[in-house]
């Protein structure tokens, strides 16, 4: 009877997070609201990037088979008929995108504005740090909550048009004092993050999450709406036989990360070759390390000396991942997650994955320094 106990005692995120939130006695379901909003940014998204290339137009998910009553937004652009909002999420999403009008706007800038205004609209947050947006957002006083939420809405865009694999990233900080909050209650260090997590679209789209107690990862039932527990307890392999870098920068890397792509590729101790697996979104080359192992490398090169992935919404809730999943992240200077962001869009080197395989690296750099 294990199956159908499985298909009767569905381990929601919902339920999954309420779970972990209700070991520690301060708790009072916050963090679960925050992550509901972002999870409703993370199937509204789904939707959209698995019609846009049918609807053409980015419209609003249909009403024929999840309202009765007439919408109080009429779409005009064509409607995408979504089997996986609920409908009181539907309001919102409806009521978020009203002002969408007519011209067609491109996913990661409608990604950006679904997730600002579920953010907002949770009255969980009090500042927003965004790729999308070159200020951060600070929530009106009347909507203020504790937590900031520093995200990435669409990574790997360059991959939209061909269906490649793409993603949204996010970290989580408590604010010290959400009444006065500025600048430096988001130029936090990484370690300080309460939460974070990705969501991969991608053939399936996974969700894959940390509040601090390991990962897990969960994936959409498009029937349910619902993101349903699918890999408990993530653990990365210790060493992995995969590499995966941007070969084509390699004119302008430094020593000890070429030294490293040599070793890869020609091992000295007889050991057989790493393979290289490089798909060009951080989201899609993170997951396949996290779940097969190996190592993820965006190095300085001469061309830009800090790498090119931003460090509060990219390099963090990655690096977090990755040391809750028993692995490593390291920036070439230091571990990743000690680092100290002076700008909110500042960009760090970054080498993440296996354990042993980030040691290798950590051991180059030493021998450089
Ligand atoms: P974004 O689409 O959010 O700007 O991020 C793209 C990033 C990241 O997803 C990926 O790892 C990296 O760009 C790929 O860069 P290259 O094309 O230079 O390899
Ligand atoms: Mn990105
Ligand atoms: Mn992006
Ligand atoms: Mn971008």
């Amino acid at each position: 009877h294990e199956a159908d106990a499985y298909r009767t005692d569905l381990m929601t995120i919902t339920r999954h997070v309420l779970n972990e939130q209700s070991r520690n006695p301060e708790a009072r379901g916050d963090l679960t609201i925050l992550l509901s909003h972002i999870v409703l940014g993370c199937k509204f998204v789904a939707s959209a990037v698995n019609k846009a290339g049918l609807a053409k137009l980015i419209g609003l998910a249909g009403e024929t088979n999840v309202q009765a009553s007439a919408p109080a937004y009429q779409p005009s652009s064509p409607r995408l008929t979504s089997v996986i909002f609920l409908p009181c999420e539907i309001e919102m999403v409806k009521h978020s995108l009203c002002d969408q009008g007519e011209e067609q706007k491109k996913l990661d800038v409608l990604s950006n504005e679904v997730f600002v205004k579920a953010l907002v609209s949770s009255g969980r947050t009090c500042v927003l740090v965004s790729e999308e947006d070159e200020e951060a957002t600070f929530v009106e006083p009347a909507l203020r909550g504790k937590y900031c939420v520093c995200f990435d809405p669409l990574d790997g865009s360059s991959n939209i048009d061909c269906g490649v694999s793409i993603g949204t990233i996010f970290g989580i900080y408590m604010i010290k004092d959400k009444e006065n909050v500025t600048l430096e209650d988001v130029l936090q260090p990484g370690k300080n993050m309460v939460a974070a997590g990705y969501c991969m679209y991608g053939s399936s789209c996974t969700l894959v999450l940390s509040t601090g107690n390991g990962v897990n990862g969960f994936t959409l039932d498009p029937s349910l709406g619902e993101f349903i527990l699918t890999h408990p307890d993530i653990k990365i392999p210790k060493k992995g036989k995969i590499y995966s870098v941007n070969e084509g920068n390699a004119k302008n890397w430094d020593e000890p990360t070429a030294k490293f792509v040599e070793k890869c590729k020609f091992p000295k101790d007889g050991s057989s070759p790493k393979s290289l697996r490089y798909i060009g979104s951080m989201v899609a080359d993170v997951h396949r390390t996290l779940l097969y192992g190996g190592v993820f490398l965006y190095p300085a090169d001469k061309k830009s000396p800090n790498g090119k992935l931003r460090v509060l919404y990219e390099v963090f809730p990655m690096s977090f991942l990755m040391e809750q999943a028993g692995g490593q992240s390291f920036t070439g200077k230091q571990r990743a997650l000690d680092l100290v962001p002076t700008k909110i869009h500042e960009r760090s080197p970054i080498f993440l994955g296996s354990y042993e395989d980030v040691e290798e690296i950590k051991g180059l750099y030493a021998e450089q320094a």
